[in-house]
């Protein structure tokens, strides 16, 4: 499928019930963006992952609404045709129905996407329930919820026993229900992977969940090799940007420090 046109929630069911795979990275800036779209990457997810990639916070939770917003600004900005999806940051749908909507509101309105995407499992069903209601398209998002991370304690693998494989799979039928349009399956065992992913209508974008997902969505920086401190287990680096990006550097202040920068070639006469 082209992405040239932006297209409707319903055409990634579609690509579901045709067996092609949906390709899904995250972006938070006008170039990345604009990169990922050219790529032909199906949909962008403006990740609260920001918090931790771009904005140089320990976790994702101190992410706000207008941090988001601006970033999400930016990547609308950079791929004005792309499929964007705001990841609702940490309390910003928790407080009460009315301000999760004002603030999913905002995302469309303000920031230009189009669709929101929400952490947390068939509790949220009453919230994903009126949002659709309002017209605003929900991705799901279940398994490793990042901002959980101060009552889980770890990032670590879920539905690893029985009763917690079941609890995911009643999660993915409650969300679906709800009216969800896809949801993300993050860092589960990859069978159960395949499991929900048969058992749903609905498109699965996994991340540490194994190939048998409908689709797949990695952090753009761990793809990138931004992120040089180690690589997740989940994830695969398909360039070397952090070390390039430093080595650049590194020759332009050797350049200026011996006097070979600038040359005649950027003087002007
Ligand atoms: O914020 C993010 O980048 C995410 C993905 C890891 C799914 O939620």
């Amino acid at each position: 499928m082209s992405n040239k046109t932006k297209v409707n929630v319903s055409a990634y069911r579609k690509r579901k019930e045709a067996g092609e795979k949906i390709v899904m990275i995250t972006a938070y800036d006008a170039p990345g963006a604009a990169a990922a779209f050219a790529a032909g990457i199906d949909m962008l997810l403006v990740g609260d992952s920001m918090a931790m990639t771009v904005l140089g916070y320990r976790n994702t939770l101190p992410l706000s609404m207008d941090e988001a917003i601006f970033h999400t600004q930016a990547v609308r900005r950079g791929a004005p045709d792309a499929f964007v999806i705001f990841d609702m940051p940490f309390m910003s749908y928790q407080v009460s129905m009315e301000e999760a909507l004002r603030n999913a509101g905002r995302a469309i309105k303000e920031a230009g996407a189009d669709a929101v995407k929400l952490e947390g499992g068939a509790e949220l069903n009453p919230l994903i329930s009126r949002l659709v209601d309002a017209g605003i398209p929900v991705m799901a998002h279940i398994g490793l919820l990042p901002q959980r991370i101060q009552t889980s304690g770890t990032y670590r693998v879920t539905g690893r026993t029985p009763e917690a494989a079941a609890k995911l799979l009643d999660d993915a039928r409650a969300v679906e229900a709800a009216g969800a349009f896809a949801v993300v399956l993050e860092c589960m065992p990859a069978d159960l992977g395949g499991e929900l992913s048969r058992a749903l209508t609905i498109p699965t974008i996994g991340i540490g969940s194994g190939v048998q997902c409908d689709g797949q969505v990695q952090v753009l920086n761990d793809v990138l090799g931004l992120f040089e401190d180690f690589t997740p287990k989940h994830s695969r680096r398909y360039a070397e940007l952090g070390r390039i990006t430093r080595e650049a550097l590194q020759s332009y202040a050797n350049d200026v420090r011996n006097g070979s920068f600038p040359g005649p070639e950027n003087s002007f006469k």
